[in-house]
């Protein structure tokens, strides 16, 4: 394959700033961060970067080397047009700095990720942070990291469309590859909390993508909201494992989609205590009892990713595993023995390889070789 083309090649003068951002795996409490709830996200070594250079006009000129077929494409800032296509995010992303008030000139950028697409591990976050950051750098905007990630947010949830939460650009923003990012989704207080030195983890996609503008994701939001009016309340996290029995009276399939949110929410704060305790088999059994809940109240896994879970269990090493992200395909997050995840998931894929019919692959650690991380 042809590598593609330089900044230099495409625009004809060099960058003048450089910026980039992680994707993210989130550890535990998924589908809480719309229901102002906990979840746990740490960064995965795979970025996305931006180069960009200002222009005097308004034009945005960008290039993506994951599309690269596309060559350069172009908007006019201030007249975005909805594509359905990957320059949705950047105008997304305009469009919502002009609602905030902010009004960056025109650019070029070339956009280059490593981060898997569709793989539920926050590529679109990833972009539009490190979109976010190199426009903050190059036109000094007055916006601080927490103001990056909800601009992030609000350029999905405007103009792309896909009502997400705001843990994957917070966690684009502000997470690192040590320690998880704890975050309290209605008030965005976030606290660190180191992985505990005896585990490591790893992560492996199914080899089905998934999307998420594709309405499933935005029905379970829907269904959040009815629990929420049925019950009274205006959020899911207004409840408590007190309130299981109230929950159980809301009519089918509210009952479950509520009981989800609830539960998961208490297994986040109890995966907290047990990252800080050093508990890894505790943390483990959380990861499997979050997948259960997942598979069986939320609704958002399919077989294959149940597979590839129950393939894990069967592994001496693996401690814990789960689905990541959104669900309806994308990734599983193992929780293994330190020294033992690549090795663990590198078993896991081959089994799942011969017998599923599709093509897992090893996404972290990445670069898996002897003698490295696993
Ligand atoms: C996607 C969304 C997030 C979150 C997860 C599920 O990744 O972008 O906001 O809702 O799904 O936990």
């Amino acid at each position: 394959m042809r590598p593609s083309p330089e900044f230099a090649e495409l625009f004809g003068r060099p960058p003048v700033v450089e910026a980039d951002a992680p994707g993210r795996v989130n550890l535990i409490g998924e589908h809480t961060d719309y229901n102002g709830g906990f979840v746990l996200p740490i960064a995965i070594p795979q970025r996305t970067r931006v180069q960009l250079a200002t222009r005097d006009d308004d034009q945005a000129r960008l290039f993506s080397s994951d599309f690269a077929a596309d060559g350069v494409r172009e908007f006019t800032i201030g007249s975005e047009a909805q594509t359905g296509e990957w320059l949705d995010y950047p105008q997304g992303v305009l469009v919502a700095l002009r609602d905030a008030g902010l009004r960056p000139g025109g650019f070029d950028a070339r956009v280059d990720s490593d981060v898997p697409l569709g793989s539920g591990l926050s590529s679109s976050a990833a972009f539009e942070v490190a979109l976010l950051r190199a426009l903050r750098a190059a036109f000094a905007l007055p916006i601080d990291d927490l103001r990056v990630a909800r601009l992030g947010q609000r350029a999905e949830n405007g103009f792309v469309g896909a009502q997400v939460g705001i843990m994957d650009p917070l966690a684009a923003s502000l997470a690192d590859e040590q320690s998880a990012l704890f975050i309290d989704t209605r008030t965005l207080d976030y606290r660190r909390v180191p992985l505990p030195r005896q585990v490591e983890l790893a992560v492996l996609s199914s080899g089905i993508a998934h999307a998420h503008a594709d309405g499933d994701y935005n029905a379970r939001r829907y269904e959040c909201e009815q629990a929420c009016a049925l019950l009274g309340v205006g959020e899911l996290r207004d409840l408590g494992l007190d309130d299981l029995a109230r929950i159980a009276a809301l009519p089918e399939p509210l009952d479950r989609r509520a009981r989800h949110v609830v539960t998961e929410n208490a297994r986040v704060l109890a995966a907290v205590d047990a990252m800080r305790g050093g508990d890894v088999d505790q943390l483990g059994k959380l990861f499997y009892e979050s997948h259960a809940s997942m598979r069986d109240d939320y609704e958002v896994s399919i077989p294959e990713i149940d597979f590839l879970v129950d393939l894990a269990r069967a592994e001496a090493d693996v401690l814990g595993a789960r689905l990541t992200g959104g669900g309806f395909g994308g990734s599983v997050v193992l929780l293994a023995r330190r020294g033992r995840a690549g090795a663990a998931a590198r078993a896991v894929a081959a089994a799942y390889n011969r017998r599923s019919g599709h093509q897992a692959a090893v996404l972290v650690p990445i670069g898996l070789s002897p003698g490295r991380r696993g």
